[in-house]
């Protein structure tokens, strides 16, 4: 297989395991570009990349940027917050502003779920989603798995523990869906209050209690409580939440096996996570950014091929 199914990455849920595994061998093609003095080369030269952001971002965008500028494409960043969505154009219609412009890619962030996925059946061209709400965050999910593979040198049959808000986290959902398909067990880890009732559906185990999870994983991704799509209150306080969720060197330590650490970021250091676990030997935090330019590379490399079909 040399070349992905869809003209879209939309989700982990819709990728094959021809598919994974070409994004994963590309991306180390890649990622051995990224460590040559000349970080850099033509294949997208020939094309314009639009990032359309509707929410904030700090990593995936610079990621998607870095990416395209390293696979020499004309890139044009939107964002929402400074554009014409607040004098009320529609998404569509400032996505047909866009395409007239002969943009030939889009990477879309949007906090409603299935954003991406509407205006992916709207146009032509390949759009990535970059984060659509509480849905998927398809391309964090495979740099996920890239540094686990390259880390524990497979995912199969490993145990791997998702620790947080899981209710909130799209990064949850598309990691569940890929691990599955490559074979991991997963562990699902927070207050009930933040479990979705239908999770156990996915094939996945869920536990309340961190250390039992510790105890049992090869791997802990940690997530961020994102207060910012909770209407209502799910745990008494942050501090509380801190005291039973959150992972210290003191607990780490106390675990009789070594456990890698990882988070998707942005860290709320003394949260979910400690200085002195996110600083670690045991964390992964930083290769997994790292990572993350070289998994985009290949996604648009990959996808660069279905821009005329
Ligand atoms: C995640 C996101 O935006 O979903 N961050 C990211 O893309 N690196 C997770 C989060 O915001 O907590």
């Amino acid at each position: 297989m040399n070349n992905l199914n869809s003209k879209d990455i939309l989700g982990t849920r819709d990728l094959s395991i021809e598919e994974i595994n070409l994004i994963f061998d590309t991306a180390k093609k890649f990622k051995e570009v990224l460590s040559r003095p000349i970080k850099k080369v033509p294949s997208l030269r020939h094309l314009t990349v639009a990032n359309i952001f509707f929410e904030n971002s700090t990593r995936t965008k610079l990621s998607f940027e870095l990416a395209q500028k390293r696979l020499s494409a004309d890139v044009i960043n939107f964002s929402s917050s400074v554009s014409s969505v607040k004098k009320g154009e529609s998404l569509l219609d400032t996505i047909n502003n866009i395409l007239v412009m002969k943009v030939d890619m889009i990477v879309m962030r949007h906090p409603n779920p299935g954003a991406p996925h509407f205006v992916a059946n709207n146009i032509d061209i390949p759009v990535i989603n970059a984060g659509d709400g509480t849905n998927e965050h398809p391309t964090q999910a495979l740099l996920d798995s890239f540094s686990i593979i390259e880390k524990l040198g497979s995912i199969k049959n490993k145990k791997i523990a998702i620790i947080g808000d899981i209710s909130h986290s799209r990064v949850a959902i598309s990691n569940i869906h890929l691990l599955k398909k490559l074979g991991a067990q997963i562990m699902l880890c927070g207050p009930k209050t933040l479990m979705p009732k239908y999770i156990k559906d996915m094939g996945v185990s869920v536990r309340n209690n961190v250390r039992e999870a510790l105890e049992w994983c090869d791997v802990a991704n940690i997530l961020r409580i994102q207060l910012e799509r909770q209407n209502e209150k799910y745990f008494p306080s942050i501090r509380e939440y801190s005291l039973y969720y959150g992972i210290n060197k003191e607990l780490l330590d106390s675990i009789k096996k070594d456990v890698i650490i990882m988070h998707p970021g942005p860290i709320n250091r003394g949260v979910e996570i400690s200085s002195d676990v996110a600083d670690s030997n045991k964390s992964i935090i930083l290769d997994q950014v790292e990572n993350g330019v070289a998994v985009r590379m290949a996604i648009m490399y990959l996808l660069s091929f279905h821009r005329s079909s």
